[in-house]
């Protein structure tokens, strides 16, 4: 099985410490930073917005992969570049046109990603693959950390590898929610190459250690 991207998400770090949570997952070999954007409207929870992103990026080099669940995304995509983001994802239910919400991104120099809920069909994102350069598969509904992986996202994902692969494309395969070292397996054997754990790489006491073990390759 291929090695994935393993991007920690920060929703599951001390709060309180946010710059020493980056610098130590960063230390401890994450790939990506996953950053969660909730606006409680699109998703039943608050949590961080551009300010913050922006004040964290001087800690870090590695990527900053920023996952927008908040309605309309349009209006924050110039900010949100600006603050560091090297990856935007926004999900189609957040704005009447997908097309030109990529085309944005793109033109704003960062890379485009299409995020499906677990009821999103993956047709949603057929017709804008020239766009996309990740699509992310809820394998939770967004809005908090710890909860459990909905199975019925493993056939979606390997619908989405099939996609990618006929394509032929240079498009990111992403799997978010519920992702542990026993679930990982599962989601990379589907072809997901990249791998969001926000409770299983911050609710554990080495991030080393839980985020290879979720990588399941040695370090
Ligand atoms: C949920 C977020 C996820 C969340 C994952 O809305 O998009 O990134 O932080 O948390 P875990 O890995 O704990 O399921
Ligand atoms: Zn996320």
């Amino acid at each position: 099985m291929a090695v994935p991207l393993i991007a920690p998400s920060l929703l599951a770090a001390d709060f309180a410490r946010l710059g020493e949570e980056v610098e130590a997952v960063a230390a401890a070999g994450a790939d990506w930073l996953h950053l969660d954007i909730m606006d409680g409207h699109f998703v039943p929870n608050i949590s961080f917005g551009p300010v913050v992103v922006k004040a964290l990026r001087k800690r870090a080099a590695i990527p900053f992969d920023v996952h927008l669940m908040i309605a309309p995304a349009d209006p924050y995509l110039a900010a949100f570049a600006e603050a560091g983001a090297d990856w935007i994802s926004l999900h189609p239910e957040a704005g009447p046109h997908l097309h030109r919400s990529l085309q944005t991104i793109r033109a704003l120099g960062k890379k485009a990603g299409v995020v499906l809920n677990p009821a999103t069909p993956v047709e949603s994102v057929a017709h804008v693959l020239d766009l996309t350069d990740l699509i992310l598969v809820m394998s939770v509904n967004p809005g908090f950390g710890g909860q459990s992986f909905i199975e019925s996202q493993l056939p979606k994902i390997a619908a989405l590898r099939r996609m990618i692969d006929d394509s032929g494309r240079d498009i990111r395969l992403q799997v978010d929610g519920g992702v542990t070292a026993t679930t990982a397996p599962r989601c990379i054997e589907a072809g997901a190459d990249v791998l969001v754990a926000g409770t299983a790489v911050f609710g554990q006491k080495d991030y080393g250690a839980a985020i290879a073990a979720i990588r399941g390759a040695p370090r």
